[in-house]
């Protein structure tokens, strides 16, 4: 048997509620005694939430975009991150380097090869265990957003670019399969979080003590 995921990523375009469940699987982690950081990004260090103001207020292009990201990231992995994995804790982390993929990648048509050398640059190889995938079609997405509260610099783009981000999101989910678990966020709330739980438990909680 595999071994448990440690540092678990949640992504998906804005809208498609992860963040209420990513709440729900700390209660379950937490229930089972785990040692956990739950962080997000941008963000999740002092610099990280400065720069995450910048990124989310401030008109800038793509490459600006992609190079504060990658800033915030570097910042969060060595200070919170990598030092959380050595100490044995279960990271839990709202939004990953997926994400600057499905944003400025698909969304934005920025140089994927670009992005795939700041990735190599700023995490070495480290990447999530386990990314759950709220997938959702970007016109649910709005409509909830727009119930849910005013938006922000990304969320104010329109439906054909959350289709790219989406589409985004799935390319990088057929290139590395294993390390994604698509959840169908269309659902109720209560059907998506039994999935996320049922996920959580096989991938987290089961697989704790086996042989790595
Ligand atoms: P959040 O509202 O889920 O915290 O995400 C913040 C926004 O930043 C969201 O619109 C997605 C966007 N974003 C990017 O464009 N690129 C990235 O690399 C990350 C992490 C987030």
């Amino acid at each position: 048997m595999s071994t448990a995921a440690r540092f678990i990523s949640f992504e998906g375009i804005d809208g498609a509620g992860k963040s209420s469940h990513i709440d729900a699987v700390a209660d379950l982690l937490r229930q089972a005694e785990l040692p956990l950081l739950l962080t997000r990004e941008p963000g999740g260090t002092p610099l990280a939430e400065e720069l995450r103001g910048l990124f989310l207020h401030r008109p800038m292009d793509a490459l600006t975009e992609a190079l504060l990201v990658f800033a915030a990231r570097r910042d969060h992995l060595s200070t919170r991150i990598v030092p959380a994995l050595a100490q044995g804790q279960t990271v839990l982390c709202d939004r990953f380097t997926d994400a600057t993929f499905a944003y400025q990648g698909a969304g934005r048509g920025f140089d994927l090869a670009v992005l795939t050398q700041l990735e190599t640059w700023v995490q070495n190889g480290l990447q999530p265990d386990l990314t759950l995938w709220f997938d959702v079609p970007p016109a649910v997405a709005a409509a909830r957003r727009s119930a849910a509260r005013a938006p922000d610099r990304l969320e104010q783009e329109d439906t054909e670019f959350f289709d790219r981000v989406r589409a985004g999101y799935l390319a990088r989910a057929e290139a590395d399969p294993s390390r994604f678990v698509r959840i169908d966020a269309q659902q109720t709330l209560e059907a998506v979080r039994a999935d996320v739980l049922k996920v959580v438990t096989e991938r987290v909680l089961a697989r704790r003590g086996a042989p790595t």
